[in-house]
């Protein structure tokens, strides 16, 4: 078997509504269209790293309702290992509500489910955490138990992402811990307005940031500089998960040996991929597609 990869985090049923016009605090709008689609940041990073072939072993949490089953039922229909994801009793699963007009969106999270993966629960996986290569980790889940996935994959010498999103205060030892952080712009510049230490300590811990900067593509440190990956031109059509999906192909990439810069660039192709379609998971491509969308666009 190939290198493992771990996700721990949220899952989320997301409800899409699409709008030509988004309605002002008391207006009422007409909208044009409503969807259903498997989400949250941890799921969607498990789905998208399995998608171009990935190991994935998925570690959340779900409610007792209709969503909770139809999620579960999704994440082990795309091959990804469900054995770990709870199910908590009277308590729902976790909703995004999601609004896309012209290609962009706003998100209301509540979390339901996912809160309840304490560190306790972190622990009872070590064994999983212990087995794999990476684990990939976001902040749809209580901080502690971010915190606590993170020591113990150190602990087992296993590599780790942290995607800070959505971004909060972080604690130094967090930062200091993780091998990859992968913020966007506005991310890293208020996660670093946050973080403790001189401005040589800071810039240190810098280096460890892979940015993702949407249309104006990927930046990266490397001895002392900075490595600029330019975006690759898409109709997008939903940027909903577009980060999730570079999170998950990154993991894939450095599973199969892929250096830093190599495994950033072709993230960036599969997160470009992603937004020509409705959804954080629907657009997210296999490896075969990736191949395709290369060679007409004769990037190989
Ligand atoms: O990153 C996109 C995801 O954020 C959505 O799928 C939604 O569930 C929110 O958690
Ligand atoms: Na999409």
């Amino acid at each position: 078997a190939g290198r493992k990869i771990t996700v721990i985090g949220s899952i989320n049923m997301d409800l899409v509504t699409s709008t030509n016009q988004i309605p002002k605090v008391g207006e009422t709008v007409l909208g044009q269209s409503f969807h259903t689609i498997p989400g949250g940041k941890g799921a969607n990073q498990a789905v998208a790293a399995a998608r171009l072939g990935g190991d994935v072993t998925m570690i959340g949490a779900v409610g007792d309702d209709s969503f909770g089953n139809t999620l579960v039922n999704h994440l082990t229909n795309q091959g990804i290992n469900t054995e770990n994801i709870m199910k908590v009793k009277d308590t729902s699963t976790g909703i995004a509500s999601i609004i896309v007009s012209e290609g962009d969106n706003s998100i209301i999270v509540v979390s339901g489910a996912n809160s309840h993966i304490t560190p306790e629960v972190i622990e009872k996986n070590e064994d999983k955490i212990f087995d794999s290569y990476i684990l990939l980790v976001q902040l749809e889940i209580p901080l502690e138990s971010v915190m606590r996935a993170v020591e113990l994959a150190k602990k087992h010498g296993v590599l780790t992402i942290l995607n800070p999103a959505p971004i909060q205060k972080l604690p130094n030892e967090l930062i200091e811990m993780v091998d990859y952080l992968t913020p966007n712009e506005h991310e890293q510049a208020l996660l670093f307005a946050s973080l403790e230490g001189t401005e040589q300590e800071l810039e240190k811990l810098k280096e460890k940031c892979i940015v993702t900067k949407g249309s104006k593509g990927v930046m990266i440190y490397k001895n002392g500089g900075k490595i600029e990956i330019p975006s690759i031109r898409v109709e997008a059509v939903d940027t909903t998960g577009a980060g999730d999906s570079f999170n998950g192909a990154l993991a894939f990439s450095l599973c199969e040996g892929a250096e830093i810069e190599e495994a950033c660039r072709f993230a960036n192709v599969v997160g470009a991929i992603s937004v020509t379609k409705l959804g954080a998971q629907s657009g997210m491509p296999t490896k075969k597609e990736v191949k395709e969308f290369l060679q007409i666009h004769k990037m190989e």
